[in-house]
């Protein structure tokens, strides 16, 4: 491909990646010993082009190649429920979405959801993405199932919450457990399709269901982890009355097992510095959820503690307590987050920090560095053909844009769905 590339360096020592971005670049995708996409190389057409001579090159002119973007918490049976106002978290779960969450005993409904999700997804650009189904097995089927046609790489697990939740979406303790070993066996490591652990959040889980998921979790140690952690003020209340011992809500899943690499707590929000060593320490992730903290006034995400202690986040649009699949509208909220929550004035989060933490810095915190979001040679070859003058405004701002920053700020500002021109997934050309 012949296009505009935008792309990161390899971080050094867990700094963000720093952004390259190649005017007229040229990107060389070819198979592995496997069949699947990988980047070949990258670089100047002018450099690289002579020796891809005999190569069917594909040029986009106007256009820029990116990695395509990682969502790092997102609920698929949540479509519908994006937009529903309620006073907070609780209320918010209790009047819409359990109620919603109950279709999904029935396959052909969460079918039709799940195909609708993953369009969505991809008309959105992302390209990879840890969600979580519902307590119902057949909507992880339902929804790993439409990933593979695709050919996508979706993380996805079962929701556990034997407790506190209601009819015909409690799950029952013994069988749960039983459901999700099955289920990973079935589903992890399958193409490119993982399993997650799903605890609800420790509200919704009893001490023997949280025992089991972790004992779970030491059996399949490269099974990913999914789970909420200090959302809310009344959240956080409810689980001190539910652990008065534990140091804090966080120190919980850790009593439990729960806190490893490639466990993903979003949120993150009303934690410690003592929370953050201990996300540092168990090489755990937190997944920062800006349109949904701001549209269920949960809170700021706080960017400055979490760079100081140094544990791995990145981006995620928390559909539907998050109002968008879009990752452009992510990195606003999340731009909007940085300034509200800083200490110190006048700092917020760079573009191009912003870019990375929704595709290299995700990757990296799900233990995919390397693998996807980025467009270093040997990445599977998910990526997006960006459009920057997708809207008439977006096409007089980028071309006054003077400098790598201002054009990512442009397109992050001002772009949605309409400057993903195309997505392709590793092999398959989608959208
Ligand atoms: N905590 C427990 N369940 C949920 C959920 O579905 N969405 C959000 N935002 N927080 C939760
Ligand atoms: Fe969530």
């Amino acid at each position: 491909y012949r296009a505009s590339l935008l792309y990161f360096a390899e971080p050094a020592n867990g700094e963000s990646g720093q952004a390259v971005f190649e005017e007229d670049g040229l990107l060389v995708v070819g198979p592995d010993e496997q069949g699947s996409q990988r980047v070949q190389a990258l670089g100047s057409y002018q450099k690289l082009s002579a020796g891809y001579a005999g190569v069917d090159t594909e040029h986009l002119p106007g256009r820029i190649i990116a990695p395509g973007f990682v969502d790092m918490h997102i609920h698929y049976p949540q479509l519908d429920v994006i937009g529903s106002p309620a006073e907070g978290l609780l209320p918010w779960l209790e009047n819409y979405t359990f109620p919603h969450e109950k279709r999904f005993s029935a396959p052909e409904y969460s079918a039709q959801v799940a195909t609708f999700f993953i369009a969505e997804l991809l008309r959105n650009g992302v390209t990879t993405a840890l969600a979580f189904a519902t307590s119902h097995p057949e909507s992880v089927n339902a929804l790993l199932g439409e990933a593979q046609k695709n050919q996508l790489r979706l993380i996805g697990g079962k929701v556990l919450m034997d407790q506190n939740s209601p009819d015909g979406v409690r799950d029952q303790t013994e069988q749960s457990l039983v459901d999700t070993e099955a289920l990973i066996n079935q589903w992890h490591g399958v193409d490119r399709l993982g399993y997650a652990i799903t605890p609800r959040f420790v509200p919704s889980c009893s001490a023997a269901q949280l025992q089991g998921a972790g004992e779970l979790a030491a059996k399949y140690p490269d099974v990913w982890i999914q789970s909420h952690v200090a959302e809310n003020k009344d959240e956080i209340a409810w689980a001190r009355r539910l652990y008065p011992q534990a140091r804090s809500y966080l120190s919980v899943y850790e009593q439990f097992g729960l806190l490893r690499p490639r466990a993903v707590y979003a949120h993150c929000i009303h934690i410690n510095d003592e929370d953050r060593a201990l996300m540092l320490g168990t090489g755990a992730a937190a997944a920062v959820c800006p349109t949904s903290n701001l549209f269920l006034g949960s809170g700021f995400f706080d960017y400055a503690g979490a760079d100081e202690v140094g544990f791995l986040y990145g981006q995620a649009s928390d559909v539907g307590g998050g109002t968008s699949f879009s990752p452009f509208h992510t990195m606003l909220a999340a731009y909007y987050v940085g300034r509200e929550g800083q200490t110190k004035p006048g700092l917020s989060l760079k573009p191009q920090q912003l870019w990375w933490q929704h595709t290299a810095g995700a990757a990296r915190a799900l233990g995919l560095a390397g693998v996807v979001g980025n467009l270093q040679p040997g990445c599977e070859a998910d990526f997006v053909v960006l459009n920057p003058k997708a809207t008439p405004l977006l096409a007089r701002k980028t071309a006054q844009a003077g400098s790598l920053d201002e054009l990512l700020f442009a397109l992050i500002v001002l772009g949605d769905d309409r400057v993903i021109e195309k997505t392709v997934i590793s092999q398959a050309l989608a959208t």
